[in-house]
């Protein structure tokens, strides 16, 4: 494999400059986001407490707008999506984008490193 010279510093400076993205996903850093970014609006508890969303006990597994008491859109309720490391690494960096109707009223986490920390928390806590 060859590198060029730049090609080689500019990897070396990405990685100084952002330990974050060096580290990988760090539950713990998401367990630190979630409440910041996410219990305004959820709770991750079991039973049918809820907040302005669902609550996100049980996540993991769970098809999109199926949480049983809860009144989602419906956009939600058709969009089908299994929520997965994957799915979930899609919909939190952009919500309206995968689910366009959704009444999620969040931006989405658009940091580096911050949608893996979050999903890695939601691996552990979602299930
Ligand atoms: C401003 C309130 C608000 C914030 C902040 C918010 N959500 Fe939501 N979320 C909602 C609402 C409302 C829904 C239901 C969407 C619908 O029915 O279209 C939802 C739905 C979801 C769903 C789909 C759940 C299901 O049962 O299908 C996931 C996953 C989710 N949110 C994760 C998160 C995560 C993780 C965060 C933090 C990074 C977050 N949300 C931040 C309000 C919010």
């Amino acid at each position: 494999m060859t590198f060029t010279r730049q090609g080689c510093l500019l990897v070396i400076a990405v990685a100084l400059a952002s330990p974050v993205l060096a580290e990988g996903p760090d539950p713990v850093r998401g367990a630190e986001l979630f409440p910041i970014r996410c219990v305004e609006c959820h709770v991750i508890t079991d039973g049918a407490e809820k907040k302005i969303g669902p609550s996100l006990k049980g996540l993991i597994g769970r098809t999109s707008g199926t949480l049983e008491g809860y009144d989602y859109s419906d956009a939600m309720k058709t969009a089908g999506i299994v929520w997965s490391e994957q799915t979930l690494k899609t919909y939190l960096v952009a919500p309206r984008k995968m689910v366009p109707g959704t009444k999620m009223n969040f931006n989405g986490l658009k940091r580096p490193g911050e949608v893996e920390d979050v999903v890695a928390y939601l691996l552990e806590a979602g299930t």
